[in-house]
């Protein structure tokens, strides 16, 4: 059944009453080796075109996948494809999710930027041979979806945020809350330079979520207020400029995040996580960081 929530009056659940889902313990990364920034589809690429230093991206992503290793998630490797310099950012192709019934399944995307496009069957190959069972969105009644840039699971309920406005459409929430059988929180995104619902909100633990509040409009900001019970904010500067909220936080202890985002990580430790540093620099000038530089699933 689909349930899209577009205001806090419509929300007649608690979190602790929503069904449980385990949270996922494999990661996949995609090697930058054919990373660079060759286009604009955001306003942080313009500066950068031709500008990505290969050698330090290639290091910025190893230190990522030891961080991972290093906390015991399975990481999973998969190869750059020449001509689709944005796959390292594999967030963005698929929604992964697991039924009430323990049945491995994605959500494909249907990207906006044509430039985007062929990143989707790469990925969509990679979840087949994993055994996930491959869901399509009905392009005829939806615009555009990007995957978890977008769309983020609330951390170990069946709870979906979905972010729109400039990359998923809003109707494409209709057809991804009928096929997880889940209600999606819809929050409409305000400011361009935060285009994915990823660069402005990251779910730390059941009850704490981490945001850059003038990425949302009031309606957005009442239900993320009605849902978390501990909202941590950012500054403008560490969150358009070190892309701080673009963490990501795999256990609900642990956050790993830009580094030098020195005022988010001193509220992060103060609330009790645990904060990791990573360069990624190269990745920022593209529109991500780390959140999106990979995929987590079952
Ligand atoms: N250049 C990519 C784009 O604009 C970056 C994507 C980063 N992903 C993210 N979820 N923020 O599509």
């Amino acid at each position: 059944m689909k349930n899209v929530l577009t205001s806090a009056d419509q929300i007649n659940f608690t979190i602790s009453g929503l069904p449980e889902m385990p949270a996922p313990s494999k990661v996949l990364k995609v090697k930058p080796t054919w990373f660079d920034v060759e286009y604009v589809i955001n306003p942080h690429m313009k500066e950068h075109v031709g500008g990505v230093d290969k050698m330090q991206a290639a290091n910025e992503w190893e230190h990522l996948v030891d961080g991972y290793e290093e906390l015991g998630f399975d990481v999973h490797i998969l190869d750059g494809v020449k001509g689709l310099p944005d796959l390292v950012f594999c967030a963005n192709q698929t929604l992964p999710f697991i039924d009430e019934n323990n049945e491995k399944k994605v959500i494909m995307s249907n990207m906006r930027a044509p430039q985007r496009r062929g990143e989707v069957e790469v990925i969509q190959e990679w979840f087949d041979k994993q055994g996930y069972e491959i869901l399509q969105l009905d392009e005829s009644k939806t615009a555009t979806f990007e995957g978890m840039g977008d769309a983020l699971w609330h951390f170990k309920r069946r709870l979906l945020w979905g972010g729109y406005g400039f990359r998923t459409s809003l109707d494409a929430y209709d057809q991804v809350s009928e096929l997880l059988n889940t209600p999606v929180v819809a929050l409409e995104l305000v400011d361009e330079k935060f285009y994915h619902l990823d660069t402005c909100m990251c779910v730390l633990n059941e009850k704490s979520v981490l945001i850059y509040e003038d990425a949302f409009t009031k309606a957005g900001l009442d239900m993320i207020h009605k849902l978390f019970e501990k909202v941590i904010h950012t500054s403008k500067y560490e969150a358009e400029k070190l892309f701080a909220v673009n963490a990501t936080c795999p256990d609900g202890k642990n956050v790993f995040i830009q580094q030098g985002s020195t005022d988010v990580n001193k509220k992060l430790r103060d609330a009790g996580f645990s904060v990791h540093e990573f360069s990624t620099y190269e990745f920022i000038k593209s529109g991500g960081s780390v959140f999106c530089l990979k995929q987590m699933y079952w």
